[in-house]
């Protein structure tokens, strides 16, 4: 059954737990995070960008959630948007029967450019007022993403704009996010507080202190009705690294944010977290090795379903270190 993220993110804080949430484009990924929700007895959030819509088109995404929930009639399930770039987008999301959306206003519609705290304030707003009016949850953010390291935002390919950010910006000020959910009374808030987009967060292995915990506290005692999200949050796996770089791919050395400093910041206060490029990696490794494998196959659902068992294990690690398996 579909819910908003409001009731499930309610229901996660009086539970003390946190919910994975994963980025979805097509029917591989969808099975295998409702797959592993049944496996584990877990909610799930499915999450679609602007750029799921444009890569399925918005018809086939919004079928293929239906049809999870179709086929899995007791996981509880949130169709979120992810990063809306202006109210038109949310607005379309809306429509076509999304619960919960965000409206990231911490940058400019290009998004690219950092935005002034009064635009953010005033889109997200408006996004709720209409949002709220339907009974759909809004997310907003507030900072931006970025390396503590380089200043730079995620890149995919580790080798993305020169654009440096401010370093104030890129940790959220606890002040100016009580004033944010005061101006635009936001269900949840995406927060900078160490971590950034993509597969290239950290050159080194990091430790699981890796999170700004103190932020995370500080701004969780400012606003605590409000739910904190936490984007950026792929582990970037070691075994799927090596085994895309085995298997033909070239893939940088890299590390991202480690499970146990996931569930150190669920500890104070993070409950829903991003998660996009480990079920990339998961999907990618697995094809290249099975094409490798088996050389004369040519029957596309053994790679897919290799692709989707790769996927289905990293959700259930995830539901299961997060706190919210047993909790469908
Ligand atoms: O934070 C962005 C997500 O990883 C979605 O990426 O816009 O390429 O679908 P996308
Ligand atoms: P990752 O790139 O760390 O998977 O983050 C995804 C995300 O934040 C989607 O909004
Ligand atoms: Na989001
Ligand atoms: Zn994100």
């Amino acid at each position: 059954a579909m819910i908003t993220l409001r009731e499930l993110m309610d229901y996660a804080a009086e539970h003390s737990f946190g919910m994975p949430a994963f980025n979805v484009n097509n029917m591989e990924q969808v099975r295998a995070i409702m797959r592993a929700a049944a496996a584990v007895d877990s909610p799930v959030i499915l999450q679609g960008s602007a750029g799921a819509r444009k890569y399925a088109g918005e018809p086939m995404l919004r079928h293929m959630i239906a049809a999870a929930c179709e086929m899995y009639p007791n996981v509880p399930v949130v169709m979120h948007q992810d990063h809306g770039s202006d109210v038109g987008v949310c607005l379309r999301a809306i429509q076509s029967g999304f619960t919960s959306v965000m409206m990231d206003g911490s940058l400019m519609a290009d998004m690219k450019t950092p935005a002034s705290y009064e635009y953010n304030a005033g889109i997200t707003a408006e996004v709720v007022k209409i949002a709220h009016a339907g009974g759909v949850s809004v997310e907003g953010e507030l900072g931006c993403l970025g390396s503590l390291e380089t200043g730079k935002m995620g890149e995919e390919d580790g080798h993305g704009s020169d654009d440096v950010l401010d370093h104030s910006s890129l940790l959220t000020d606890p002040e100016e996010a009580a004033q944010f959910v005061k101006d635009t009374n936001v269900d949840c808030l995406a927060v900078a507080v160490g971590t950034s987009h993509g597969a290239y967060k950290f050159t080194s292995k990091p430790s699981d202190d890796v999170l700004k915990i103190d932020q995370i506290k500080k701004i969780h005692e400012r606003i605590p009705t409000t739910h904190l999200v936490m984007h950026g949050s792929s582990s970037v796996p070691e075994d799927w690294l090596e085994i895309i770089n085995n298997y033909g791919g070239d893939m940088g050395q890299t590390y991202g944010v480690p499970v146990e400093a996931i569930v150190e910041g669920i500890k104070y206060g993070v409950r829903k977290v991003n998660i996009d490029t480990d079920l990339r990696m998961a999907s990618t490794g697995a094809i290249r090795k099975h094409l490798h494998d088996n050389a004369s196959n040519f029957d596309p659902r053994k790679f897919y379903k290799a692709a989707e068992d790769a996927m289905m294990e990293i959700c259930k690690m995830r539901f299961e270190a997060f706190g919210c398996a047993g909790h469908a």
